[in-house]
């Protein structure tokens, strides 16, 4: 008999776990808290706060769940995955305190630091002659980091220095982050194509995914403000980050920070992210995260051929030794149908039409990041509303498809970038 497993969470990353899992032959069930109508569609959702710890264990209890997999950073930081391993429920996801891999940038670069990690140089500093001292110090670009989760907001880059100074008063003087910008993490610039390598750990051992590029900014071009990500494509290619140079990853960065945290008393399971910089002189860690990134999930998954359940209770349960990944050949690219205005404020509730006929195409499946059915009519609750993958047999094709795809689907206020996977 396969497992049961509860997805916590209900954006994109969520949906495509979910999908994946209920292709699984190790899963029999897949359940979700809070879910969306992707969801919805794989088994029952509940209406239960993923960051509260009890209420999620006793959910795990009343629906005899074998297996836990947390999506957001959220549940994570707030400790759901000690809760449920302190009542013996195996969790694909960190404790909080591993978490602070992602919750504080400056635990992030001493454990870098620490396990000789390649990264950036950097201060981390709650003194504001300090931090002006290592912007002059590092030069420009300027990069000022609030320490802890600020919504996405916390990171300046500034290439003069009355900005870079602003950005550090912003912080420090006028609290516009509060708590979180309390103390600030200063460092160099990397220059180099950005890249997201994914690494599934069980405390020792790790295997890492095929990797993916993200599109972090608004507009074509990468032009814009900041977002959670427009889009997303692998195979990546190129670049200096082809299958040697990811596997060598396993060897200067994910084996030795593992080794770091478990000496420390905070052994890392779950997923670990990568942000890294490809600069001239080798890959260079910018971040890490303590979960799927999102949407580069909905573009990674779909490769994996083997099975993901397996896959996440290995990583749960400290057997990822045993564990052999493979992968499909084609390529994957998503383009993201967000709210208009997202970034900033948007309208919820718009009918949204063509997801049947684009999701019916053989090349191509919709998955549901931000929507709400209500009255049994689809309806947009969020910012990044659906991601469209398309599958080809090499991104050229898969770009293509994808956007055929997201041409079938409409909503008043439809904003998307054009040139995802474009000129890779
Ligand atoms: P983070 O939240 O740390 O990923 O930072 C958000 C974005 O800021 C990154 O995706 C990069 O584009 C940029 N960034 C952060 N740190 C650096 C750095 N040291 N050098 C260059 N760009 C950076
Ligand atoms: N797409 C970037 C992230 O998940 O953090």
């Amino acid at each position: 008999m396969g497992r049961r497993v509860l997805v916590l969470g209900g954006g994109g990353r969520e949906h495509a776990l979910g999908l994946r899992l209920a292709e699984s032959d190790s899963v029999d069930r897949v359940e979700s808290a809070p879910g969306n109508p992707g969801l919805a569609d794989l088994g029952p959702i509940h209406d239960v706060d993923p960051t509260d710890g009890e209420a999620v264990s006793a959910l795990a209890a009343q629906r005899g769940i074998d297996l836990v997999v947390v999506g957001p950073e959220a549940p994570l930081v707030a400790g759901v995955a000690d809760v449920l391993a302190q009542r013996d429920v195996p969790v694909f996801g960190p404790s909080a305190a591993a978490a602070r891999l992602e919750g504080s940038k400056a635990f992030a670069r001493e454990m870098m630091a620490e396990a000789d990690a390649p990264s950036a140089g950097y201060v981390s500093t709650s003194n504001r002659a300090e931090a002006h001292e290592a912007l002059d110090r590092f030069g420009s670009p300027y990069v000022v980091k609030a320490d802890g989760l600020a919504a996405g907001k916390g990171v300046r880059v500034c290439h003069d220095l009355a900005a870079a100074r602003e950005a550090v008063d912003d912080a420090l003087v006028r609290r516009v982050f509060g708590d979180a910008g309390a103390n600030l993490v200063i460092e160099e610039f990397l220059d180099g194509p950005e890249r997201s390598v994914f690494g599934v750990c069980d405390g020792t051992d790790v295997t890492l995914l095929a990797p993916a590029r993200d599109y972090k900014r608004a507009e074509d071009g990468d032009a814009g403000p900041n977002t959670g990500g427009m889009g997303a494509y692998g195979p990546v290619e190129g670049f200096g980050l082809g299958d040697a140079e990811v596997q060598g990853l396993a060897g200067s960065v994910f084996r030795p920070v593992l080794q770091v945290m478990a000496d420390r008393g905070m052994p890392f399971r779950g997923l670990l992210y990568a942000g890294l910089a490809v600069t001239d002189r080798g890959p260079r860690l910018i971040e890490f995260n303590v979960r799927f990134g999102d949407p580069e999930t909905q573009v990674v998954l779909p490769r994996l051929a083997s099975d993901l359940g397996d896959l996440l209770w290995a990583s749960a349960t400290g057997s990822l030794a045993d564990v052999v990944v493979d992968w499909h050949d084609d390529a994957f690219v998503t383009v993201v149908l967000a709210s208009g205005g997202y970034p900033g404020d948007y309208q919820a509730g718009v009918p949204i039409r063509g997801v049947d006929a684009a999701d019916a195409r053989d090349d191509a499946h919709v998955v549901h990041a931000g929507t709400a059915r209500t009255d049994d009519r689809l309806v947009t609750a969020g910012g990044r509303v659906l991601d469209v993958v398309g599958r080809g047999a090499d991104v050229d094709a898969a770009r293509a498809a994808a956007y055929a795809a997201a041409d079938e689907i409409s909503f008043d206020g439809l904003y998307r970038r054009s040139d995802i996977a474009a000129a890779t």
